[in-house]
């Protein structure tokens, strides 16, 4: 699992977009709990144009929320980009961190969210910008969910596609025989966390038939800065 580090992201914004000079009117109104509203997200009255025909939606990533597009969402608003997000996968739900349930919740969370986003924007594709987990989301939607058709373009920011060792915990637990453990402890607070670890059921079933999904322009970002 990869957090979000300003410089992976703006970096990421500087590969990804290209310079444009739209100016975009900031009208947050985020359907979510956010109290304090990112310049440029969440503006319905956004203008697509020729150069930015579709929506763009930021799905952060394991342990994050809406803030991890702090710098990104008013960047991409800037260049021209309609940008939407949201918190998603709730769990301990006090806790305002997201990313945190069953990640086929989580995907069926995003899914209705780019429902919403695609109706009020009237259109029927999206593109996603899919940090982390973000990625394996957008990735599982589209598989088994009804988001086949809906993504034109997924780039995913260090998606763990393939799995991850949580930092190392879950190598040391199997090593330790204490993996059982540690997963009945984390599957309290955050069952998402070892749905990604590599070769669980969740990860095996989601690379079952292919990384990539017919139709859909993925790609995605890895960097040795973020950890
Ligand atoms: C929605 O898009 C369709 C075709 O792309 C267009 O014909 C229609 O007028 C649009 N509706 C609104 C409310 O903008
Ligand atoms: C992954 O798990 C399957 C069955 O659960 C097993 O057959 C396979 O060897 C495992 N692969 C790796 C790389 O651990």
């Amino acid at each position: 699992m990869k957090f979000f580090t300003p410089s992976v992201v703006s970096f990421a914004a500087t590969l990804l977009f290209s310079l444009s000079a739209i100016k975009v009117h900031s009208l947050p109104t985020g359907p979510t709990l956010e109290k304090h509203a990112i310049e440029g997200l969440n503006n319905y009255n956004c203008k697509l144009t020729p150069a930015h025909p579709r929506p763009v939606i930021l799905l952060h990533g394991t342990g994050l929320n809406v803030y991890s597009w702090s710098l990104f969402a008013p960047e991409m608003a800037k260049r021209g980009y309609c940008v939407f997000a949201l918190t998603y996968g709730r769990y301990i739900r006090f806790s305002g961190l997201g990313g945190m349930a069953p990640i086929e919740d989580s995907a069926r969370e995003i899914g209705a969210f780019a429902d919403e986003v695609m109706r009020k924007m009237n259109v029927s594709q999206v593109d996603i910008v899919g940090h982390s987990q973000g990625g394996i989301l957008t990735r599982y939607w589209i598989k088994y969910l009804d988001g086949a058709g809906k993504v034109y373009r997924h780039v995913g920011v260090v998606s763990s596609h393939h799995g991850t060792t949580l930092y190392g915990i879950a190598t040391l637990g199997t090593a330790l025989g204490l993996s059982y453990l540690l997963q009945v402890f984390a599957d309290l607070f955050a069952p998402s966390l070892f749905q990604q670890v590599m070769n669980s059921t969740f990860i095996q079933k989601l690379n079952a038939g292919g990384d990539t999904s017919p139709g859909v322009i993925e790609s995605n970002i890895a960097t040795k800065y973020v950890f």
